[in-house]
């Protein structure tokens, strides 16, 4: 049996995530976990935890959208940034997304809503963006091969930034229910702005 804290935000958003990143730092140095997974589309989040982990021996992994998920061919994030990155030794996921992937393509064109798609608002809905997207980047950084299939901290947010922290257990695409969410670090209550 243990007690651990869970910070509450009252709102989604960028605005929370000086201090998400400071509660997930915090929570892996007292559990002395190795990776920090977290979402960085644009290298906000990925500059503010370079900043904020000096010092620390962590392996930090940033899962990024996919090449062109706003323009055809066209990385979210760009290389000035993503050399910044990798010359701090942080790891970056860039692939399908695993809880869209070509079903999105589907629904677009032909209407509908696939299963993973319900999951992924299931998630969104019952727990905000921030959650949803925790797990999705614990399982595609599982999936590349950046983090062990062992305790991680995952960090997510809504639309920009960081507003949801948890401690998980990773699972691959093709073992998605073998994922646990061990403990909720921080999110927001209200899950829509
Ligand atoms: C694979 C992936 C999926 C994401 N899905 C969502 C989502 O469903 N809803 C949402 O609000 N944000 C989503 N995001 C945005 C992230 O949660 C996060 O806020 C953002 O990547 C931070 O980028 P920044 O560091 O450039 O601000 C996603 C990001 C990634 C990389």
């Amino acid at each position: 049996m243990m007690e651990e804290k869970i910070f509450y935000f009252d709102r989604p958003g960028k605005e929370n995530t000086e201090m998400t990143l400071k509660l997930a730092l915090e929570r892996a140095e007292r559990k002395k976990i190795d990776h920090v997974v977290f979402a960085s589309s644009t290298g906000y989040t990925a500059r503010k935890i370079i900043e904020m982990s000096e010092g620390k021996s962590l392996k930090l992994v940033c899962v990024t959208y996919h090449t062109g998920f706003y323009e055809e061919g066209r990385s979210s994030l760009d290389p000035e940034t993503e050399k910044f990155l990798i010359d701090n030794g942080v790891r970056i996921v860039r692939q399908s997304h695993i809880l869209s992937g070509v079903e999105r393509s589907i629904s677009r064109r032909l209407g509908g809503v696939s299963r993973v798609e319900a999951i992924a608002e299931a998630l969104r809905s019952l727990f905000g963006h921030g959650l949803k997207v925790c797990v999705e980047i614990a399982i595609m950084a599982a999936d590349s091969g950046a983090i062990p299939i062992e305790e991680v901290i995952a960090v997510g947010g809504t639309g920009r930034g960081a507003d949801t922290a948890v401690v998980l257990r990773p699972a691959h695409m093709n073992s998605f229910f073998n994922l646990e969410i061990r403990e909720i670090i921080c999110m927001p209550r209200s899950k829509r702005r």
